[in-house]
């Protein structure tokens, strides 16, 4: 990985079913939580399982610049909190990364106090953090929300006190940042209604490696003991449900037959189930899943929902799919108000699509056409790669470096099971190259 920001164009000659077998790297969102939660701990710990990623990259970054003590060796990570002299994240880095806002309970738990830029990350909706802000009011912090830097601080009694706290919404965020700070805290905190994702459990199942006490993480009730101290962990990052699901999008769309391994089938009975619907073949086996094309792939109606329902993360890939599937689609978006755009660059390809306001009508066309196309987000970025894998002729995707905050060597591994990728990679520095076959 280098540290310039990639900017150019990958290049997919589509047409070509994806044939093969491909293995799942360590989860994003699970490792930039586990990697923010590691500033808690009274002790080094050790993060395993990393994927090789954008945003794992100025996770760590954040981490170093606050003065923990870092030493990478592949995907295993040593991060010794100890020496963290700084409460306030570098601006830069923080505001373009939506896990930094986890810096924010994990400092708070720890040292007391916290200070951090309202984070940005993928432009895919208002994003708010009034329940992060809420929880950590409850726990007794001080808590100021003034041009755009949120600034929490312990009051008087110098420690965070157990609460109940009511979340008015399902957020994953604001789940794990209240685990973070709560976990210290003195006393005995519940969070109600909160989220049941995978990676809320994997925040608290690492917090409860190094002595913390939370029970219920996976249903909408977890109780946070709080302990004074937490020891060092050796912990393994599971792998990436999202990753996963593109990669069963993506050998479905091309009408291929990928046998995927190393993921969490549980993690993906959404997917599946709406894969079935289609027509797909899906067979899965301890941490394999097979994917395979019948040939049919039918046109459905689906609706986004907080785990264990359809995952939002997995929406904008499964359109590119439809809009080629037999008959109409109905997609509703109900997490982020703002996630259709990628569907702008899908008509460019002969996508037959129209949005009303959360609800996205696909009528499925024969097939779509090589064009170009620009990425805004990470998952809009992998949906417009699984159009062109399934396009008729050459397709460029301009701004791929959305792409790279999420997905690990993506392009390689797609080209592994039979696409033609190339990467044209810009460095920000002017230097060019191009990378994969
Ligand atoms: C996490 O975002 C993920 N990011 C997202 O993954 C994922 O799409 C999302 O959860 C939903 O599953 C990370 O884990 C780093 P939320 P997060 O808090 O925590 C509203 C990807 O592509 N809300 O569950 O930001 C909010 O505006 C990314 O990998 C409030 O109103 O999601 C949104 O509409 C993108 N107030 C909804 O709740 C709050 O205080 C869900 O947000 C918090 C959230």
């Amino acid at each position: 990985m280098t540290d310039e920001i990639a900017c150019g164009r990958w290049i997919i000659e589509g047409g070509r079913p994806l044939l093969g077998e491909v293995e799942i790297g360590g989860g994003k969102n699970p490792a930039v939580a586990v990697i923010a939660a590691s500033l808690l701990c009274d002790e080094p710990v050790t993060i395993e399982n990393l994927p090789y990623i954008e945003d794992v990259r100025v996770m760590i970054e954040l981490l170093e610049c606050l003065g923990a003590k870092i030493s990478r060796n592949g995907r295993v990570l040593c991060v010794d909190p100890r020496t963290v002299n700084r409460v306030a994240p570098r601006y830069d880095l923080a505001h373009a990364l939506r896990a930094s806002s986890y810096l924010l309970g994990a400092l708070l738990g720890r040292w007391g106090q916290a200070e951090a830029p309202y984070p940005g990350g993928c432009d895919i909706g208002e994003r708010a953090l009034d329940q992060h802000i809420k929880g950590m009011r409850a726990l007794g912090a001080a808590v100021t929300d003034q041009y755009g830097v949120i600034r929490a601080k312990v009051g008087r009694g110098g420690k965070l006190v157990g609460s109940e706290i009511y979340l008015d919404m399902v957020t994953v965020g604001g789940t794990i940042n209240l685990l973070l700070a709560a976990c210290r805290a003195k006393g005995q905190t519940i969070l109600f209604n909160a989220a049941k994702e995978p990676h809320v459990v994997e925040v608290a199942n690492f917090l409860n490696s190094m002595g913390a006490r939370i029970k219920g993480a996976g249903t909408d009730v977890i109780r946070v003991n709080g302990v004074e101290k937490l020891h060092g962990s050796t912990y393994a990052i599971i792998p990436d449900q999202i990753e996963t699901g593109t990669m069963m999008i993506a050998a479905a769309a091309t009408n291929g037959d990928v046998t995927i391994r190393g993921c969490i089938p549980t993690h993906m009975e959404a997917l599946s189930a709406k894969l079935l619907e289609m027509g797909v073949r899906v067979d899965e086996r301890d941490d394999v899943i097979r994917v395979r094309s019948t040939g049919i792939r039918r046109a459905l109606t689906l609706k986004t929902q907080v785990y264990p329902g359809f995952p939002t993360d997995l929406q904008q890939p499964m359109t590119a799919m439809l809009s080629t599937a037999r008959g109409v689609s109905l997609i509703t978006e109900t997490i982020f108000e703002s996630r259709f755009k990628h569907l702008r660059e899908l008509a460019r390809m002969g996508a037959r699509t129209q949005v009303m306001d959360r609800v996205a009508v696909i009528e499925g066309v024969p097939e779509l056409t090589g064009a170009t196309l620009s990425a805004t987000d990470l998952r809009a970025g992998a949906a417009l790669v699984v159009a062109g894998l399934m396009a008729r002729g050459s397709t460029d995707i301009l701004n791929p470096h959305y792409i790279d905050r999420g997905y690990e060597r993506f392009a390689d591994k797609l080209n592994s099971l039979g696409a033609r990728i190339v990467r044209e990679d810009q460095a920000e520095s002017g230097t060019s190259a191009r990378t994969g076959a």
